[in-house]
């Protein structure tokens, strides 16, 4: 078998996992991808920070340049915009597939990236950055590519989530759900992204943008967090046969929206700008009825609800965060962009774009 070789950038809990996976799965990775992946290094700040996972010290560099211009597929879990940015771009340039967690990044500066990928060739996928183990960006890429999707509604903040349960279960204040959110885990000592909605207006505005083949960065979200929903509205909203749930929603407009993105799409393969794609994107707490599905979705799980004309509606439910559910994803993509250089070099690699690859034939 061909060896590939990978570089992580970052090693917190996500990239310790990864890093995991890829040395103690590397027979079932190989066959799986046709290809053995070899973790040639893992780029991190500090060396002797403490890690999730013990792994070989010989594997860890401060130089992120130099391993990612010798690799054949880079995962990057920096987070942050630079210098994760510069690197992606570096590897692409370079002839690397990159796989990338980083929600913030893409949301702000997906055009860029995509432009440099499919300038390159090569393959750019962030199954990671979306509702972590859920698998939700390649199905609305791939599975839902023959439909028209019509609105997203997605549960995809677990901290916000878990705060607005507690409330509803137990009567809690705002404040006192979020330092228990604090206690066990969920929420960062600073919660500001979390509870403000910003982490979840990053990830509806990737949602929006494969859902309706257009453009959304961050900046063409609304965005309104939940801290200033207090136990008496949920009170109130119970009452009244609803709960509230932070929800990002993109949604085609009724009649009078204008539909121009998924047409320009298809005519000439340029995804379209945002504007007045007749598509609306925001995210916000929401009253929905106690009998909708993703009234369900309880705890710091997430769940995104998808309606499209033919397939109707389709939920995905799962863990949205955490080391070894967001691994997951990341080794999902990792293998896919594998599959891709086996099969014919990064120059026929799959894009978001649409190019269609077939699965190489590999040993069970
Ligand atoms: N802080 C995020 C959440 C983690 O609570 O869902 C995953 O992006």
């Amino acid at each position: 078998l061909r060896t590939l070789k990978v570089a992580l950038l970052g090693c917190g809990n996500v990239g310790a996992q990864v890093a995991r996976i890829l040395l103690d799965d590397a027979d079932m990775l190989a066959s799986r991808a046709g290809a053995r992946l070899e973790l040639a290094g893992i780029a991190v700040r500090n060396l002797d920070a403490p890690r999730e996972v013990e792994l070989p010290r010989a594997l860890f560099t401060t130089d992120a340049e130099t391993l990612v211009k010798d690799a054949d597929l880079v995962i990057e879990l920096m987070g942050g915009i630079e210098p994760a940015r510069t690197l992606i771009l570096t590897a692409m340039q370079n002839g690397a597939c990159v796989v990338t967690g980083n929600k913030a990044l893409v949301a702000k500066d997906g055009p860029t990236l995509h432009e440099e990928a499919d300038r390159a060739g090569v393959q750019l996928s962030y199954e990671a950055a979306v509702a972590g183990a859920i698998p939700i960006l390649r199905p609305i890429r791939d599975s839902l590519s023959g439909d028209r999707i019509t609105r997203v509604l997605g549960i995809v903040n677990g901290t916000t989530n878990f705060i607005l349960d507690q409330m509803d279960s137990t009567g809690a204040q705002f404040a006192d759900a979020l330092a228990e959110a604090q206690r066990l885990g969920y929420a960062e000592a600073d919660p500001t992204a979390d509870v403000e909605g910003y982490d979840a207006a990053s990830k509806a505005a990737i949602l929006a943008s494969l859902s309706f083949h257009t453009r959304f960065s961050l900046a063409d979200v609304y965005c309104e967090g939940i801290s200033a929903v207090t136990a008496a509205d949920i009170a109130a909203a119970k009452d009244a046969g609803f709960v509230i749930k932070l929800l990002a929603i993109a949604e085609k407009l009724g009649a009078g929206g204008r539909e121009t993105g998924t047409e320009t799409s298809r005519e000439t393969g340029t995804e379209t700008a945002a504007g007045d794609t007749g598509v609306s994107v925001r995210v916000h707490p929401t009253l929905l009825p106690r009998e909708h599905p993703l009234a369900a979705v309880h705890g710091a799980f997430n769940a995104v609800f998808i309606e499209a004309e033919n397939a109707g509606e389709l939920m995905f439910y799962g863990q949205g965060a955490g080391g070894k559910p967001t691994a997951s994803a990341i080794m999902g993509d990792l293998v896919s962009a594998a599959r891709s250089i086996v099969l014919g070099g990064p120059g026929r690699a799959e894009t978001t774009t649409g190019k269609v690859v077939a699965l190489p034939v590999t040993a069970a």
